[in-house]
């Protein structure tokens, strides 16, 4: 029987992007990957199991060839858990950016275990997912004092902030090291770009993060994004360049962090070794 392919690689939907043909910038100027994998420890606390194994995960993250490992520590320990953050800092060799509240528990565990980064995001008890960036103007003492202590111990910090010109300023105020652009009203836009009023919406948006980037770097920042991405949204983004005089090709996104469109993908182009394997173990003699 012939089997479908499940290796393919996922469909494109129409591009939304700039227009402009994709630029091949050289190995120097790609963007970073840095692979969030906290949707595998949701599947894993689903059922309380010793599997999916994070260590093997972000092993194979890193044989991939993604630049950084991504985790969010949330306070409900809804899915990473610390013993996880502790064991991937000691046996990872790519760097660790550390999602986290700006709280006393979290900076002191922060501070302990010493990732590479910290991304400051927001945090609500019942929310499905971070919903949007830092309300920085509200939060400004508990933002800029976890930024300061973060920094002091010396771990790099970058923060989750809607793409707006007023939040790159009051991050560098602030003196984050890095801003997260929080993209999920691009990408929510984009995935349902087929009526004109999406399309607009994500183009408008698309153009946020553009403007918010450029002051980002002109402000000595280095401009990050994440949430919402997948295979086909993140190309728009991806093809916004600098504007800086001789370096005109470089991407202006820095990094992205990505996760539950790479936990999806996995979900679908692992099946069917997994079905194999199932079969073996319950048909083998
Ligand atoms: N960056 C931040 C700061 C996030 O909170 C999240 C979601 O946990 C992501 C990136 C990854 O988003 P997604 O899972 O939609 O790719």
């Amino acid at each position: 029987m012939k089997t479908k392919n499940t290796t393919a690689k996922p469909k494109m939907r129409k591009s939304i992007g700039t227009g402009r043909a994709p630029s091949t910038p050289s190995l120097l100027l790609m963007p970073r990957l840095g692979v969030n994998i906290d949707h595998l420890a949701t599947l894993r606390q689903l059922r309380n199991t010793p599997y999916p194994d994070l260590l093997e995960a972000a092993r194979i993250v890193e044989t991939a060839g993604a630049h950084q490992i991504t985790v969010h520590l949330r306070e409900d320990r809804r899915h990473i858990q610390d013993l996880d953050v502790k064991q991937l800092r000691a046996e990872l060799k790519i760097p660790m950016n550390l999602e986290m509240a700006a709280e006393e528990e979290m900076l002191r565990f922060a501070t302990r275990i010493m990732p590479d980064w910290a991304c400051l995001v927001p945090e609500k008890r019942n929310e499905v997912t971070t919903e949007g960036g830092l309300d920085l103007a509200k939060q400004k003492k508990r933002i800029a004092g976890a930024a300061a202590k973060l920094r002091k111990a010396g771990i790099k910090v970058s923060l989750f902030i809607e793409p707006s010109l007023e939040a790159v300023k009051l991050s560098s105020e602030f003196g984050a090291d890095a801003v997260e652009f929080h993209t999920g009203q691009f990408c929510l836009a984009s995935q349902s770009a087929l009526g004109p009023r999406s399309a607009a919406k994500a183009k408008m948006e698309l153009e946020r993060i553009r403007k918010a980037a450029l002051l980002c770097r002109k402000l000595g920042m280095r401009p990050h994004a994440g949430h919402g991405f997948d295979y086909v949204n993140v190309r728009p983004v991806v093809e916004l360049l600098t504007e800086d005089p001789g370096d005109l090709q470089a991407p202006l996104i820095e990094e992205y962090n990505i996760g539950h469109a790479i936990v999806c993908r996995a979900a679908i182009v692992g099946l069917e070794r997994a079905v194999r394997e199932m079969l073996s173990a319950i048909q083998a003699p």
